[in-house]
């Protein structure tokens, strides 16, 4: 084990050198050239102008890749600092739906910050889990992020208190607003008893957050292994008729819940999973949804609270198979991501079963059934856990893939535990991207200096 950090220690180095190197390479070229009409063109350069950057990236474990000045004025500006080929070399087949900004800046990015939105219902003893989510949200993301946070009463303070005491360099990364549990349809307690308490929240979202045009919904025990832009550049490949997008709950119907138990629609083959689901929320307010129960479209407001009394009886998971009701009704507005983005022990415990993950990696992590708590899932447990210890400040390397590699190696006896590099690829990615964005935005600010 000691001579195995002792190699990567050396490779880290000879990474560094090599980056180094490559970039001294790279700075006889005028940026310009690579700007060429770009908005990057328009970046002041010049010493007074790279000092403020290269100081904050001094002072923080994650870069400033794509903050203030990136939001203000160009999104493209910090890349231009990489190598390109490294960065073409890992493009898989989301790559275009991932970033889509990066091929064709528009005006837009100049006058709107972008910020991504995040939404989260907590309650009853979900304040920690939800905090670790919203770490690695903060953590691994590029552009700003509004959490919302719905919760109970009693736990707003603890919310705002544990939020403020995160340093300085990561809580300038977001903003965030506690709300109290509300429904503006229907009868509260009965929605609030509808699956586990809370739960229902979300169907509620786009009638209380009416000034938010998009908005991703989590589950409290969901964990972010890459920067959220990246599930966010899945909105700009709806077509024009979808709205929603969300993750099969099964990859084999033979095993799937729905597909053998469900005694109402669900949507596709398996049904699909609430965990982690991404929505325009404009297009939800806006649009007309078929139905059961009259011929004619309902609104999404107008449709819950009656498909709700028509089904109640016969609906297992709540809120989950109402939206597997809404979207067996309207296919045709729910865009379809693959299992790496919604992964849960479902995919790997009878045996690995979400091929994308098996190529590309996990993206988003979903412990449900309590994995993170118990022992039943030891992979899932070693993930949350060193999220949660890893102080922010920290070496990412250090602090947290080393501990979660030796972690992995007790889990070996479980199903999970056999497939380590599924669980690691994506987060090896992510740090390495965070790392090399550092040291070369560090490094290139001294070079000019
Ligand atoms: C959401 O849909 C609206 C209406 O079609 C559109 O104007 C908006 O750009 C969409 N939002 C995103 C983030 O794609
Ligand atoms: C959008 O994609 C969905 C799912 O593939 C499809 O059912 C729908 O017809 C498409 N809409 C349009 C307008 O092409």
């Amino acid at each position: 084990m000691k001579l195995y950090c002792k190699v990567v220690a050396l490779a880290l180095c000879l990474g560094i050198l090599l980056l180094l190197y490559l970039f001294v390479g790279d700075a006889d070229e005028p940026p310009l050239k690579v700007a060429k009409g770009s908005p990057a063109a328009l970046v002041p350069s010049g010493p007074g102008a790279d000092a403020a950057p290269a100081l904050r990236a001094r002072f923080r474990a994650v870069p400033p890749a794509e903050e203030e000045e990136a939001a203000q004025v160009s999104r493209r500006e910090p890349r231009l600092h990489r190598k390109p080929g490294k960065r073409s070399a890992p493009k898989r087949k989301f790559a275009n739906a991932r970033r889509p900004k990066d091929q064709k800046p528009s005006t837009v990015q100049f006058s709107s910050p972008q910020w991504m939105h995040l939404a989260v219902v907590a309650c009853g003893d979900r304040l920690e889990e939800t905090l670790i989510m919203l770490k690695s949200a903060v953590l691994f993301s590029n552009r700003k992020l509004k959490f919302h946070i719905f919760a109970e009463d009693s736990l707003k303070p603890e919310f705002e208190k544990k939020l403020q005491d995160w340093p300085l360099s990561y809580t300038k990364k977001f903003e965030h607003n506690v709300y109290p549990i509300a429904f503006s349809v229907g009868n509260a307690q009965e929605w609030k008893k509808l699956f586990k308490p809370c739960a229902a929240q979300r169907l509620f979202l786009p009638m209380i957050l009416k000034d938010v045009d998009s908005l991703l919904y989590v589950d409290t025990d969901v964990l972010f292994l890459r920067p959220i832009d990246d599930i966010w550049g899945f909105l700009r490949a709806f077509n024009s008729t979808q709205l929603a997008a969300m993750a099969p709950e099964h990859e084999i119907p033979k095993i799937g819940w729905y597909s053998r138990f469900a005694r109402h629609p669900y949507y596709g083959t398996t049904g699909v999973n609430s965990g982690v689901m991404l929505m325009n929320l404009t297009r939800i307010r806006n649009a007309q949804f078929k139905n059961s129960m009259i011929p004619t479209g309902l609104t999404w407001e107008e449709m819950l609270y009656p498909l709700y009394q028509k089904y109640k009886n016969y609906i297992t998971w709540g809120d989950q198979d109402l939206l597997n009701i809404i979207f067996s009704f309207n296919p045709e507005c729910l865009y379809l991501f693959p299992c790496q983005w919604n992964y849960r022990p479902d995919h790997c415990m009878y045996g690995s079963n979400c091929k994308g993950a098996e190529e590309e990696g996990i993206s988003i992590l979903h412990g449900n059934r309590g994995v993170y708590h118990d022992d039943k899932q030891p992979t899932f447990k070693a993930l949350y856990e060193v999220i949660r210890d890893f102080s922010f400040e920290d070496n990412l390397f250090q602090s947290m893939y080393y501990p979660l590699q030796s972690k992995f190696l007790d889990t070996v006896h479980t199903l999970c535990g056999r497939i380590p590099q599924v669980f690691l690829k994506q987060i090896e990615k992510t740090m390495k991207r965070l790392y090399e964005n550092r040291v070369v935005v560090h490094v290139g600010a001294n070079f000019r200096l």
